[in-house]
């Protein structure tokens, strides 16, 4: 078996990007996995000038077949100690060292990039996943476990109201505002404040990655990828004297759009216990209803830590599907 270099532009591209399709096609015979595309908008992403994430992939060749594949992401403006590693091999071709060959290539990687700790994630479809024995083995710790909840749509239409009403009593003085794909320019440098907060405020277990640096370019440079990688987002935030105080975003892929997925929520410090975190998600829900009703179900991740939206998510009907785990090692110095 080779470990090779491989990237968007290279021939065997799609053949790496099929053993991530096969993988999450093993793990979720129901859900349409990641569409090609989207990994070559990543690709490309990693060397667009700019950017807040450098990084690389390799496959792993046996018999001229691609049976795994290996992603590197440095980030570059932050967290510049770490290296976030995705590893698959594909179902037909596992327990026989492909993805203990690519763990050490992608060590060796972030070891001559200067990086000193390694983060991957896991996801848990169910109870003992090959991800998280295969992490394990290789002596990773478990730094946090979030459980995956799904919300069914359409949502109960009486269900929404009674909370919409609550949450909009509870939060008087604030006005919710949606927009799509493209944060409104007077918002811009709060959004970014937000993004910064959302690094630090939620629950993130031993993880071991610090706040991220944001601002106004960043913001605009995560609304080019998702437009990329073929998402619309919708957006709702909470504004109070013209400052934004609150935002949620919820990503639909546009070629697969049966699943969205609910991406970040943060209710900044000041602002808490308003109920601001169920309104602003409750005015994206409406927007999903009106634009996307093609969407049937919401994807959302929280750790266990994180009671108040645990607690949002479980009154809009979210429910347990599944878990997602981080897990980390150290790299020697001089590695
Ligand atoms: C995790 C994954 C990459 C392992 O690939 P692989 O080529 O099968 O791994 P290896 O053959 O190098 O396995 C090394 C060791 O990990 C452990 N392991 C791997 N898969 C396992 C499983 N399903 N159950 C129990 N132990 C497992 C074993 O100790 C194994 O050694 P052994 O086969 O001698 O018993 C693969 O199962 C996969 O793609 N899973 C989905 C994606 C994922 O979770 N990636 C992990 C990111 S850290």
């Amino acid at each position: 078996m080779q470990i090779v270099e491989t990237g968007p532009d290279d021939e065997r591209f799609p053949a790496w990007c099929a053993v991530w399709s096969a993988t999450q096609l093993a793990d979720h015979p129901d859900e349409a996995p990641r569409p090609a595309g989207d990994h070559v908008a990543l690709g490309r992403r990693l060397t667009a000038a700019g950017s807040a994430m450098r990084g690389t992939h390799r496959a792993a060749v046996a018999g001229g077949t691609v049976v795994g594949a290996l992603r590197l992401l440095l980030p570059v403006r932050d967290n510049t100690s770490v290296a976030y590693l995705d590893v698959a091999v594909h179902p037909a071709h596992r327990r026989r060292g492909a993805g203990t060959a690519l763990l050490a290539e992608g060590v060796r990687l972030a070891g001559a990039a200067g990086r000193s700790s390694l983060v991957a994630e896991v996801d848990e479809p169910a109870a003992e996943a090959a991800g998280s024995a295969f992490a394990r083995h290789s002596g990773w710790t478990c730094d946090l476990r979030e459980t995956r909840r799904d919300l069914l749509l359409p949502v109960d239409e009486e269900r929404l109201s009674v909370l919409e009403s609550e949450a909009v009593a509870a939060s008087a003085g604030y006005e919710v505002l949606t927009w799509r794909d493209r944060t409104p320019d007077a918002l811009l440098e709060d959004r970014a404040l937000l993004g910064r907060r959302m690094s630090t405020d939620t629950p993130n277990g031993d993880v071991p990655v610090g706040e991220e640096d944001w601002d106004a370019a960043r913001v605009r440079e995560q609304e080019t990828v998702a437009r990329d990688r073929g998402r619309t987002v919708l957006s709702a935030g909470a504004v109070r004297d013209g400052r934004l105080v609150a935002v949620t975003d919820l990503h639909v892929p546009l070629a697969q759009p049966q699943r969205a997925h609910q991406s970040g929520t943060l209710v900044l410090p000041g602002h808490r216990g308003r109920r601001l975190g169920a309104r602003v998600k409750i005015a994206v829900l409406r927007e999903l209803a009106a634009d996307l009703p093609e969407v049937r179900r919401i994807s959302t991740y929280n750790s266990d830590a994180n009671r108040p939206m645990v607690a949002v998510n479980e009154a809009l009907g979210f429910r347990p599907a599944g878990a997602l785990s981080t897990w980390s090692t150290r790299l020697p110095p001089g590695a």
